[in-house]
């Protein structure tokens, strides 16, 4: 099979880049929630679904006092982003709390019924094939008197700019491109998928934080164009010739956002979650 098509200015994309994308904006907020969950202990057992390169659970391993013995299972369908959490991971020496690391998807976890006390997927939702699927899981391996939390995004305004990037380089006739066509969720597409995997009293938080762009905006640009602007069909030599025009626009649209703010040699985009909390009866 012939190697698909990536534009020369494409980036290698690995797990530190996604941490780079993602601008410790999850990490900001998974840090928030924790202290407004029930207190984890030495007995508690956590499930960290989808956790990418481990926002949830380096926000367990942070907490002060840490829970010392609690037992953290994070799960992810892409082994390329666990990488780099097992690389944090490698950098503790004497781990207050147990971490196992597997490869497993959200709409059909392989865990027992009532392993967990608390289960968090924070910012997955929007990606899955089976979203009730993966709402049910959550609630069946939850232990009664658990708690389950499912975080979305509610406001993101770089979203805008790389969408009209799109629009600039491709047109308006071309289906835009799918991770960010399906990056969108809304509170009430969790009301309703909450509702039909059976969890009953779901409390909503909002959770704002601010993504850290970094110190070049064109190159988070390239990142986030790397990542999420694959096109239907593949990358083309158009969208090679056309990259230098997407990723200025991108950083030009972020720079002029009412939600950016440069501070300390640092830019930053704000962006608000929406939390859904259950406690399974
Ligand atoms: C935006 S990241 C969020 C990661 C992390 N939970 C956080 O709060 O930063 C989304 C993650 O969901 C994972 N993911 C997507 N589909 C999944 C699935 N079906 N099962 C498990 N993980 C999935 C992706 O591989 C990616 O690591």
């Amino acid at each position: 099979m012939a190697t698909p098509f990536v534009p020369k200015q494409a980036l290698n994309f690995h797990g530190a880049l996604l941490q780079e994308l993602q601008g410790n904006v999850s990490d900001t907020i998974a840090q928030s929630l924790l202290r407004e969950l029930p207190t984890l202990t030495s007995t508690s057992v956590v499930h960290d679904n989808g956790c990418s390169y481990g926002a949830v659970t380096l926000a367990i391993l942070a907490l002060d006092p840490p829970p010392v013995g609690a037992q953290v299972y994070a799960t992810d369908v892409n082994p390329m982003f666990q990488a780099q959490l097992k690389a944090e991971l490698a950098k503790i020496s004497s781990p207050p709390v147990k971490v196992e690391v597997d490869t497993m998807d959200a709409c059909n976890l392989s865990f027992p019924d009532a392993a967990f006390d608390l289960s968090i997927t924070s910012f997955v939702f929007a990606g899955l094939a089976d979203d009730v699927a993966a709402a049910k899981h959550i609630l069946r391996t939850l232990k009664p008197g658990g708690t389950g939390v499912i975080g979305v995004w509610k406001s993101m305004p770089w979203h805008v700019a790389l969408e009209n990037a799109h629009i600039k380089t491709r047109g308006t006739d071309e289906p835009m491109a799918p991770f960010l066509s399906k990056s969108w969720y809304g509170k009430e597409r969790i009301e309703q998928v909450t509702t039909e995997a059976g969890w009953e009293d779901v409390q909503y938080i909002d959770k704002a934080a601010w993504l850290n762009l970094g110190t070049d905006l064109e190159r988070w640009a390239r990142i986030a164009w790397t990542f999420l602007a694959t096109p239907v069909g593949g990358w083309t030599q158009r969208d090679e010739d056309r990259w230098d025009e997407a990723i200025s626009s991108i950083s030009h649209e972020l720079a002029q956002s009412d939600m950016h703010k440069f501070e300390d040699g640092i830019h930053k985009i704000r962006m608000v979650a929406d939390i859904a909390v259950v406690r399974k009866k």
